[in-house]
């Protein structure tokens, strides 16, 4: 079962053998490790290293592996120590001498450098798919609701009057820079680790230059010592995926406050929410406080692998196996979020009424009076203190700024005339906003053109 048992006069402790294995999850790049293999064969083949009878039998037969695993015919089982020794092991079953050459020139550490940097190529290009399909969520939202007026808030207090395009366009950028952030650690990861060996090369006249083609990487690495040790892709992996997951919980954070009785805003569907088993009437957003919830544990993921990696001399070292199982989690954890996020505020209705009358009754409008005074020549610290004691008599008297008689603001200034209601009202108070970046319906509908040449420029699929 064992790659090693030549140097030992003993079987492993069970214990010891549990505690070491790395099958149990590393299984999960069975398809990545062949994909390996098969490239190392072929180069070997073309280096004469191996004939090409010999590459021809263990490449099909590694495709046999591959795919028995897939339809459940080849179960991967515990006595294994990790999955390199497993497919070796049914290679060598199968095809005997022959199989017994597919690891010359190669270590299992550079064999499992490879498999990780695969592993995580393919699933920077999931998550960026992913979302993508968000992006496209949150664009058709930007283009809904335009004109729904919503509060914006500072310290979680209402603060002046936007729309909920506007408030969705936020996390647009959000989610477009975390895609740039993929893109970038793609770009910087996509170098070639197989060929460097245990940690200094080998002795045969491999060409990395042709495994790295073989695999879509841009070239090999250029350190032996760094190819079988380099965990940092992995860290800044785990790091985009947490400012991801800080981004959904951001965004569920409000979902949640929006979706209380008190606000009403947005209304979650039923196939998003969750009942109490105590209180009929309860209907919680629980999907949305679990995707909250779950960002902790992507930043663990980060934390725990940036802590293992301190202090680690070169090169390889047995405590980077711990890379996997947290990683594999925070990529799982970070997908399903995504996907669920989406969905979510995809079917999710909105409350324009409720919003509306929020930012009215909120005095979000109150900058704005203040600069009509201003415009009829009140200075603004005057302008600032009188609408201030006109928020203060609507908060007793029960009254939104644009409810008051003319009579009442005329008590407050003189400069008052019929017009400050068209000044104040909402949509003059929205659309009178726009240098680029701002809530009006003018910068909004460049933005939202930007936004969809975007989209069209940059589909995965
Ligand atoms: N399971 C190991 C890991 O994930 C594979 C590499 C083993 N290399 C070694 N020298 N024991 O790191």
């Amino acid at each position: 079962m064992k790659l090693w048992g030549g140097r030992f006069t003993k079987e492993t402790d069970q214990l010891v053998h549990n505690f070491n294995a790395s099958i149990g999850f590393d299984q999960k790049f069975f398809r990545q490790d062949i994909d390996g293999s098969i490239a190392h064969v072929t180069m070997l083949a073309a280096q004469g290293i191996l004939t090409n009878e010999e590459r021809d039998t263990i490449v099909t037969e590694l495709k046999r592996i591959r795919s028995e695993i897939e339809s459940g015919a080849l179960n991967i089982t515990s006595e294994y120590e990790d999955i390199h020794s497993f497919v070796e092991s049914k290679l060598i079953e199968r095809t005997g001498e022959t199989g017994k050459k597919l690891h010359t020139g190669r270590s299992r550490n550079d064999q499992v450098a490879l498999d990780m940097k695969l592993y995580v190529r393919d699933e920077i290009r999931e998550c960026d798919a992913l979302l993508y399909d968000l992006l496209k969520v949150l664009y058709r939202i930007m283009q809904d609701h335009l004109d729904t007026y919503m509060p914006g808030f500072t310290h979680l207090q209402k603060a002046q009057p936007l729309t909920l395009a506007h408030h969705a366009g936020a996390y647009f950028e959000m989610f477009k820079r975390d895609r740039s952030r993929l893109a970038d650690i793609y770009k910087r990861m996509n170098t070639c680790p197989l060929g460097a060996g245990a940690l200094a090369g080998t002795t045969y006249p491999l060409d990395r230059e042709m495994t790295a083609r073989l695999l879509g990487f841009d070239g090999p690495t250029l350190n032996s010592m760094d190819s079988v040790s380099d965990r940092d892709y992995i860290i800044e992996f785990l790091s985009a995926l947490s400012t991801i997951m800080m981004h959904l919980s951001r965004f569920s954070e409000e979902l949640i406050i929006w979706n209380t009785n008190e606000y009403q805003f947005i209304e979650l569907d039923d196939a998003y929410s969750t009942g109490s088993s105590i209180m009929p009437q309860k209907k919680n957003p629980d999907i949305a406080e679990l995707i909250r919830g779950k960002t902790g544990r992507v930043y663990g993921a980060l934390m725990s692998i940036l802590t293992t990696m301190k202090a680690l001399p070169l090169a390889y070292n047995k405590d980077m196996q711990e890379d996997k199982e947290l990683t594999f989690d925070a990529i799982d954890t970070t997908k399903g979020c995504i996907r669920l996020f989406t969905g979510m505020i995809d079917t999710m209705k909105v409350n324009r009424a409720a919003m509306n009358a929020s930012a009215r009754h909120g005095f979000t409008n109150a900058t704005d009076a203040a600069d009509y005074l201003v415009k009829h020549g009140v200075p603004f610290r005057d302008a600032h203190g009188i609408i201030g004691q006109l928020v203060l008599y609507g908060i007793e008297h029960h009254k939104a700024l644009d409810d008051f008689t003319l009579e009442e603001f005329k008590a407050a200034s003189p400069v008052f005339e019929e017009d400050i209601y068209d000044a104040i009202s909402m949509e003059t108070c929205v659309n009178t906003r726009n240098t680029i970046g701002a809530p009006g319906r003018e910068a909004m509908e460049k933005v939202l053109h930007i936004c969809r040449e975007y989209l069209e420029t940059s589909d995965p699929s």
